[in-house]
């Protein structure tokens, strides 16, 4: 399957680790030239974005903050300066919520704790998605996926806040893609399951993995790569028709 990826420019936010850095690396190694953002790992981006070929001009690593209002035009904006257009986004980067603390309560959540979660996860993606697409419809091809959650779907303890944010996601792309389908934009979710992170291996207790293995119909969780592959299979020319969607990686669960 030839996915025409070649020389396309990509923006991935969020990539200092875990998915995020698995997805630069599966479209860098299609032949794209890979646009990465961090928050604070700017090491982290650097090195990525040299294995990527920064020194050959082929990778960027940009600062990029969900609540920053000017810095969604400022990372696209470099972007088109560099490169002279911006062909493919994946909106990975994710504002996380602090842990609530045992035993509170919903309704006892502080909206210092909660307003952030829903704002920069979702209106900050929005936003991202708006300078994307002003960028995509002026050369009438592109493609978007955003990152959103299996808690998304199917909620979890604690996730309310988080859940709601990236619920907003599937509605986003769904009108998107009325919006933007007959300019050759597609626009789709990604909705991982629990994956297989350096950060989820290293937090998640080995009780809590059992379970959720054994809950799981292929008896594992995710790849950061397996969910990157069905990302670079979404961004691309053999893509064709695909748009508004959401597609669960998640071992069948
Ligand atoms: N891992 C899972 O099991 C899982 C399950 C379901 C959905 N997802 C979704 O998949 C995506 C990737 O998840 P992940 O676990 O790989 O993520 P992660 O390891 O938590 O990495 C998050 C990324 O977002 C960046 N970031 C953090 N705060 C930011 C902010 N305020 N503004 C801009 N960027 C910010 C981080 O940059 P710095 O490192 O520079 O701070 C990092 O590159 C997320 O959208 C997540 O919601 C993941």
């Amino acid at each position: 399957m030839e996915l025409g990826l070649d020389d396309r420019v990509v923006l991935v936010t969020g990539a200092t680790r875990g998915i995020g850095r698995e997805i630069a690396r599966a479209f860098a190694a299609e032949g794209a030239r890979v646009a990465i953002t961090y928050h604070s790992g700017e090491e982290d981006a650097v090195k990525l974005a040299s294995e990527l070929g920064s020194a050959d001009g082929t990778a960027l690593a940009l600062r990029y903050d969900l609540a920053d209002p000017a810095g969604h035009e400022a990372v696209v904006g470099e972007i088109v300066r560099r490169w002279g257009r911006l062909d493919v986004l994946v909106a990975n980067a994710v504002h996380r919520p602090p842990r609530r603390p045992a035993g509170q309560a919903f309704e006892d959540v502080p909206a210092e704790h909660w307003v952030p979660a829903v704002t920069e996860n979702l209106a900050g993606v929005i936003a991202t998605v708006q300078c994307a697409v002003a960028q995509m419809r002026r050369r009438k091809w592109g493609r978007i996926v955003l990152l959103s959650s299996h808690n998304a779907l199917g909620g979890g303890p604690g996730q309310e806040f988080y859940g709601a944010a990236k619920a907003g996601l599937h509605g986003l792309v769904a009108s998107l893609a009325w919006d933007t389908g007959r300019d050759g934009v597609l626009a789709n979710v990604v909705c991982p399951g629990l994956t297989a992170t350096e950060q989820v291996l290293s937090v998640l207790p080995a009780r809590i993995r059992d379970q959720e293995t054994a809950l799981t119909p292929t008896g594992r969780l995710s790849s950061p790569a397996e969910v990157a592959n069905a990302v670079v299979f979404l961004c691309s020319e053999a893509n064709g028709n695909i748009s508004g969607e959401a597609v669960t990686v998640s071992g069948g669960r």
